[in-house]
């Protein structure tokens, strides 16, 4: 194993370059290696200055996390940066890409900092669950002030160069080489008798009571989910009412309490469960150019994604008017997210000019990549594939972004399956995160490795999944909604339903979800599913409302109306007059549901048929479930996805609960799957189930 740093000298300038990839975090040989070598150089008479720089993409992206589901080994954090801040002689940060939590307070100790246009600094430690616990909330304040530090350390965004130097975090900026720059820097600072600058030598800045009482008051409800929010509060108000080291230990025992929340444990989980198993760079092929079949809301949202990750896109609708709407579409959509501020006007302008429109699919000949996003039409998509088939380049992948068909009897049409495998964005497309990369029977390595590093690339989580109706995510939804269905007729109400579980966290309750989405959609889907359980009451209520042209939100009425000016959903008594008739047609009788009994019968729903899809190999583990359900579903991050959710309540209170509904209910839904029970009875978990796999036991 490499050292994790070197030191290099130039002349009386020491530079201590951290080198431990893949993004120098600050784990426990770097921290042992960089307290030896501060060491050294403040006691070597021959060194100046020192200048610390990280190689590789980036300075330091924080704290080692992983580390933090162990006891902390010393040397801390806390300890080191100390240690660093009190070197005698001018210590010189030379920044450059990511300088975050821990890294961010490392650039905190030094003396002085110095950074390049590549530059992204801040404090994302709450959206971990965490508070930046080396130092952060006791000296950024001595030196932005409290607005600027509450900001930061509560939004948790990073900041570019510009904004970083506009605060005084940022002291002198570098074009081109940073290393270099910081060492001139180092030199001039020796050679004008410079001393180094200490932050925790000044003083605190004025505060008044009411700043941290303002801002908690401010704080949006959802904040409030988590304990880190408010202890970044506690942690800042504790630096502006105590002596610099009693607010660091203060702030030290808010970033424990934050380290062991159920809240943090959640997001650590979802941090790696999101990078996933490593990339097959090897095997992927190169992409540079894209087809993109349909230009509706989809393969618009689709063609933005590509664009704006650098890639030529050719968007293909063999109907003019749908084509130009698509284009139009795709420019207004980038045009505005340069008005946002998301990105430069140039930059906006030439991802617009990297998409063309083309009516004939024969355009696509020479392209890497095609991805279909036409009509969600099994014949339909059979004739595109074996067009394409013909048509594409022999090395072009293909990929359907089809979320309920057959990807192996799409595949098939085009006689080369081993080239097709699926791509299913969530809507709308530019936005959401989450891709579902479908293995279809054939799908050669080449193609998934291709469709996982186009994925990255754009800036998504792809999740590898195995080809069945709804693949992971639409086939658990039916379970959830199964759950939501019945309790309609048994009693409750759309907006009870909706509260409940967006009290448990939900982004949304699945009620106005299916407005949102259209109650069409979901009815057309179900007529075409040919294994949908037999049971009158399944989704009855959703078909009911949408063969009384009961959309949702687009006709104004679903399972609530929309017809105040700011189209905010309201109650509709007509839905509880219909719900109820369909229940009295179905013998079904109709009593009071808790909110406990909401969440529990749609969330444990999910865990029962998560495990059935992991027994049947359709997931690859209950993190590729989760983190489907956290960036697809609006699962609440902070509970970390059913899996983990179950697996954090006890599988054994998960099962005694389901075997109470399956005596009230019946075996039909609530027979626990063999995976399920047998985890419960040895008081197992998904997650040690999944490691167990992994070391092949
Ligand atoms: N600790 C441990 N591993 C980390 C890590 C960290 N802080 N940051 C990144 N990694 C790992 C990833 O798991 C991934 O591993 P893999 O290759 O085995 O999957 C690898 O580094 C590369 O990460 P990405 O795929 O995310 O690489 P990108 O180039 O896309 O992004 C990054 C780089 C912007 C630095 C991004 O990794 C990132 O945001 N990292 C986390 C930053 C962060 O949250 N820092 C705060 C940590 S908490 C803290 O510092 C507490 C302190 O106050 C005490």
């Amino acid at each position: 194993m490499n050292a994790p740093l070197a030191i290099e000298r130039d002349g009386s300038v020491a530079v201590i370059m951290l080198d431990h990839p893949p993004v120098n975090a600050l784990a426990h040989r770097l921290r042992t290696a960089l307290l030896t070598a501060i060491e050294r150089l403040d006691s070597d008479p021959t060194v100046q200055a020192i200048v610390l720089h990280g190689a590789g993409r980036n300075f330091i992206a924080g704290a080692d996390i992983s580390e933090f589901d162990q006891p902390a080994q010393p040397p801390l954090l806390n300890e080191l940066l100390f240690r660093l801040e009190s070197c005698n002689k001018p210590v010189v940060a030379a920044l450059h890409g990511a300088a975050l939590g821990g890294g961010a307070e490392t650039a905190l100790a030094c003396h002085y900092r110095a950074a390049t246009s590549d530059l992204k600094i801040g404090f994302p430690e709450v959206t971990l669950g965490l508070l930046p616990g080396a130092g952060g909330t006791v000296r950024l304040p001595r030196l932005v002030g409290w607005k600027a530090s509450l900001e930061l350390m509560t939004g948790g965004k990073p900041i570019d160069v510009d904004r970083a130097t506009a605060i005084g975090l940022v002291d002198r900026r570098i074009d081109g080489d940073v290393r270099a720059g910081a060492v001139a820097w180092a030199r001039e600072l020796v050679a004008g008798g410079a001393l180094p600058r200490r932050l925790r030598d000044l003083g605190a800045p004025e505060a008044t009571a009411e700043l941290f009482a303002e801002w908690r008051a401010a704080m949006p409800a959802t904040a409030w989910r988590l304990p880190a929010p408010g202890r970044i509060v506690d942690a800042l108000e504790a630096s502006a009412t105590r002596p610099f080291d009693q607010a660091l230990d203060r702030a030290r025992e808010l970033f424990e309490e934050c380290r062991r929340s159920s809240e943090s444990r959640a997001l650590r989980y979802l941090f790696f469960a999101e990078r996933g198993s490593s990339l097959d760079r090897d095997a992927a092929l190169r992409v540079e150019s894209a087809g993109v079949i349909g230009a509706g809301t989809m393969g618009a949202g689709i063609a933005i994604s590509l664009a704006t990750a650098g890639l030529a896109v050719t968007l293909v609708d063999s109907k003019p008017e749908s084509l130009a709407a698509g284009l139009a579409r795709v420019a207004s959509t980038i045009e505005g997210s340069a008005r946002k501020g998301r990105m430069t006007v140039a930059d906006a302008a030439a991802a617009v000019a990297r998409v063309r429109g083309s009516g004939d699919l024969k355009e696509l000949s020479a392209v890497d990549l095609v991805i279909e996003a036409a009509f969600e039409n099994l014949a339909v998509k059979r004739g595109l594939f074996a067009e394409l088939g013909e048509l594409c380049k022999p090395q072009a992948v293909l990929a359907t972004n089809t979320s309920t068909l057959d990807v192996d009897a799409i595949a098939a049409a085009s006689g080369r399956a081993a080239d097709v495998a699926g791509m299913h964005f969530f809507s709308p497309a530019n936005i959401m995160r989450l891709v579902e990369i479908v293995r279809g029977r054939e799908s050669s390595r080449a193609t998934l490795a291709t469709l996982r590093a186009v994925t990255k690339r754009i800036g998504k989580i792809g999740v590898t999944v195995g080809n069945c109706y709804g693949f992971v995510g639409n086939c658990m939804l039916y379970a959830y909604g199964r759950e939501k269905e019945l309790m309609l007729l048994e009693g409750s109400t759309p907006e009870a339903i909706d509260r409940a579980l967006e009290e448990f966290g939900m982004a949304m309750g699945p009620n106005a979800v299916g407005d949102l989405a259209g109650l069409d959609i979901g009815y057309q889907a179900r007529r075409q599913w040919n294994e949908r359980p037999d049971d009158p009451r399944f989704y009855r209520v959703s078909d009911r409302l949408a063969e009384l042209g009961r959309y949702g939100q687009k006709s104004g009425r679903g399972f609530y109306r929309y017809d105040g000016s700011d189209r905010k959903r309201q109650p509709d008594p007509e839905v509880l007059e219909l719900i109820r008739a369909e229940a009295k047609a179905l013998g079904v009788a109709q009593r009071k549901i808790a909110d406990s009994e909401i969440v529990e019968r749609c969330i444990y729903a999910l865990a029962n048929e998560g495990a059935r899809i992991l027994e049947e190999g359709i997931a690859a583990s209950p993190a590729d479930i989760d983190v489907i359900w956290c960036n697809g579903y609006g699962f609440p991050r902070h509970r970390g996805g059913p899996m983990f959710h179950a697996d954090t309540i006890g599988l054994a209170i998960v099962i005694e609960a389901m075997r109470r509904y399956e005596g009230e209910q019946g075996p039909q839904y609530w027979t626990p799957t063999p995976l399920l029970a047998s985890l419960a009875e040895r008081e197992g978990t998904f997650a040690g189930w999944q490691a167990g796999r992994a070391d092949g036991v």
